[in-house]
This record gives C-alpha cells, structure tokens and sequence, in this order.
C-alpha cells in the first residue's frame, strides 16, 4: 500500500498537509474538500523555473488546471504569467493581479467578445489557432486602432503517449495549424496588417511522459521558426508529467527540461521562451478529502460509497485515470480488503477508484484521493444537484478557506 506522498504524510498515524492533520481540516470544514500546500505549488514552480532558466522563459501558468484565486495570486507572486483559454479565464487572471502583458490567450475556439476582451486588456500574446481567427482578430484589432501580438497554434503531427483524449498534437486533432498552412499565413503577413505575428506555439497534449515527442514537435516549430519572417517567441506549451501511481517511472522536470535546453540554448537571446505548465504545478499540491457512507457488497468486492464522486473530480470517470486513495487515519492491520471507492451519482461511471487495498472502514470515515490538485475542482460540476465543494490553502502551518463550500441557493440562483 502506499505510504502517503511527499506532500501529504503520515505523522502519528494521520494523514498531514505540513503539520495539518487532514482529519482536523474535513472537521472544520467539511467533506467534500479539496486541501492545497501552497508550500508545495512554490516548490514545484521553482523546480520547474531552475530546470528550464537557461532559456529565461515566460512560464505561464495554464489556468485550467486549477483556477481558484488564491492559487492564482501565489504563482503570480512567484513570477508567473499565465495561459487563458477563454473570456472567463481572463478575468479570473485579471482579477488574480497578472500583469496583461504576461497572459497568453489559446483556444481553438476563442469568440469576438472574448478577442475583444483580449485586446482590452493588453494582454501579451493571442496564440491563434485558424485562419479566420487571425482574420478576426486583425479586424477587431483595427476596429480598436491596436496592434494584437500573435503567436500561430501548429499541429506538429506529433502525438504523444498518453491518454487519447489528452492528446492534442495528432493530425486529427482539432488544434493548432499544419506547418504549410501556417506558414501560408504567416507568409501573407501584408493581409493582416493589424496583427504582429511574431510567435510560434506548440501543445501536444497533457501528461506526456517524455520530452521525446515534445523535441520531434520542437523540430517543426523550429522549422517554422526559419521560413517563417519576423519570428522571435517560441511557446511550448505545458505537458510535463505527474506520476499518479506508486510505480510511475516519469522523468523528473531537470530531466524532461535538459534536452529542450540543450536544443534551444544556442537560440536563446534570438528566441524567447514560453511555457504553459498546469498539471505539473499543482497536481501533487493538491487532496481530495471524502467521507464513507455506506459499505456495501457489490457482486462479492467491498464497496464505499463516499459523499465525494464524478461531480467533485471526473478524472477517473472520464479517463479511466487514476489517484491513490489514502485513509485520514493510518491503517495499523495487515489484513487489507480489495475495495472498489464509488461516489453518489446516479452514474454507473461514478468510480473513484478500483480493486485497492484499504484497511476495514466504516460510514464516517474519511479517505484523501492524492494527486487531485490539477484538473480536480475546475472539471467539477452541480451535476445531481450537488453543491460544488468548498476549498482550503494551507500555508505557514494555517488552513485558509479560500472558496467556501456551494449552498442550494448557489445551485438556483441565476435562474430566471
Ligand atoms: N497549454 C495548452 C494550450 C493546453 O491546452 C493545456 C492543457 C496546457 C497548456 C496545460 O497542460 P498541462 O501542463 O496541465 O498538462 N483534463 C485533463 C487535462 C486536459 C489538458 C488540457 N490542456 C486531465 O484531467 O488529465
């Protein structure tokens, strides 16, 4: 069985964020709640800043991962920029204190008002992923008397090894442009003159378990670098791989950043760098606590049904993927049930996690899904009418509310 993770720990036999017993936290706050270590968002930023600062890149926070305020105003603090997907994102970061000038707006799908919205603010960088949203965001650019800087979204046609639904890079992917097509575009510069095309970008998709494919990726966009006039800003995109599972062999972030250092180092100073990291940043910060309410049998394996389910965090309902499951008290028997972990939704989908191993538990008792501080909260939902969960920042030893738990007028409100 595992023995917790290096942010949440087993002291005197209770699952701890720091010095925090878990246990205290769902007390006060209640269950389902999602807990983060700022300590360890600062660490792997700072990791993630000394493995990549040859290149002194921009990193942009990718705001999807996680989208809570406080955690915003953290990495703000620590010198990130950020990666927005939509007109909300926009004003989340906004109202987070980022600097315009250090967002980068991708989405395949970004509408006028949203451009419009981009523009607005000044923000740095519009990573533009069509033809016609060049063409709009050059009128509406004009239409404003600005200049909207540019990078050009490329399908590399490089698809890493990791969930078909997390991959982004393939020729069939919805995103980014062919390397012809881009360099098309980029070539009739004269056609867009409200637009300062300047960058390339490259995302190939989430969880990529090496830098393998991210270099092949590298390689085009390098090669769009050179054909394509007046590029200087190269962004990478995110990706970079979280280990889910006590036998997860993933390279470390100084590993997966050596050989894209070594690649661009001599481009450094001609080329800036940005990267989009959101997964890497905050998933191992972050735990879901949940508590048992009922035990059952179902077809001879122990089942839990706990209050949390797909409409806390939908990962393993929506990728099969996994998190470790953790009881808030440390388990002292040998002897340990195979255990299917279930949520309440009226949902044969609603599985948090299958065939582990946990010690004997009762309705009451609480279990932590480790590994849930990316992708956990943003993909939740109200679905079954379940209020949305509250969440807590611990920081310096002190808990912090920084979302409270959603109420049944939260669920109706806005209704008409
Ligand atoms: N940049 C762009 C343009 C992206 O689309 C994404 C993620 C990122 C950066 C950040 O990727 P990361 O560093 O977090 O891997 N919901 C899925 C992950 C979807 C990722 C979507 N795009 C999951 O729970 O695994």
């Amino acid at each position: 069985m595992s023995q917790g993770s290096a942010v949440f720990t087993y002291q005197n036999g209770e699952l701890c964020c720091g010095a925090l017993p878990l246990a205290r936290l769902a007390e006060q706050f209640g269950t389902p709640l999602y807990v983060y270590s700022a300590a360890a968002i600062r660490a792997n930023y700072r990791r993630l800043a000394a493995a990549f600062a040859p290149l002194r890149p921009l990193i942009c926070y990718a705001v999807k991962a996680n989208f809570n305020l406080a955690l915003l105003r953290l990495l703000r603090a620590e010198g990130a920029g950020f990666d927005i997907v939509s007109g909300g994102e926009l004003y989340r970061a906004l109202q987070a204190g980022a600097a315009p000038e250090h967002i980068v707006f991708a989405g395949v799908g970004k509408t006028d008002t949203e451009l419009a919205e981009g523009l607005a603010a000044g923000i740095g960088w519009f990573n533009v992923e069509s033809a016609d949203e060049l063409s709009r965001l050059n009128a509406l650019a004009a239409a404003r008397g600005q200049r909207a800087r540019a990078a050009l979204r490329l399908n590399p046609n490089v698809s890493p090894d990791t969930h078909k639904h997390i991959q982004t890079g393939g020729a069939r992917n919805k995103f980014g442009l062919p390397l012809e097509q881009a360099l098309a575009l980029a070539r009739r510069g004269g056609d867009y003159p409200a637009i300062d095309l300047r960058g390339v970008h490259i995302h190939i998709g989430s969880q990529v378990p090496s830098a393998v494919a991210t270099l092949a990726a590298l390689e085009v966009a390098l090669d769009f670098a050179a054909q394509a006039p007046n590029i200087d800003t190269l962004d990478l995109g995110g990706g970079f791989p979280v280990a889910y599972r006590d036998e997860d062999q993933f390279p470390t972030i100084e590993a997966f950043a050596a050989p894209i250092v070594e690649r661009l180092l001599p481009m450094a100073g001609k080329l800036h760098i940005h990267l989009e990291p959101g997964r890497y940043l905050v998933a191992e910060a972050g735990a879901l606590l949940a508590t048992v309410q009922a035990v059952k049998d179902v077809a001879g394996r122990r089942t839990l049904v706990m209050d949390a389910g797909m409409q806390t965090l939908l990962r393993p309902a929506l990728y099969d993927a996994y998190h470790r499951v953790l009881p808030l008290e440390q388990p002292v028997e040998q002897a340990q049930v195979e255990t299917d972990v279930v949520g309440p939704i009226c949902e044969s989908a609603d599985v948090l996690a299958r065939e582990r191993r946990l010690p004997a538990l009762a309705p009451g008792d609480r279990l932590a899904l480790l590994e849930a501080g990316a992708y956990g909260f943003s993909m939740a939902s109200q679905y079954n009418s379940q209020p949305r969960p509250a969440e807590v920042m611990v920081d310096g030893g002190q808990a912090r509310l920084v979302r409270r738990r959603e109420t049944y007028q939260d669920l109706t409100e806005g209704e008409l």
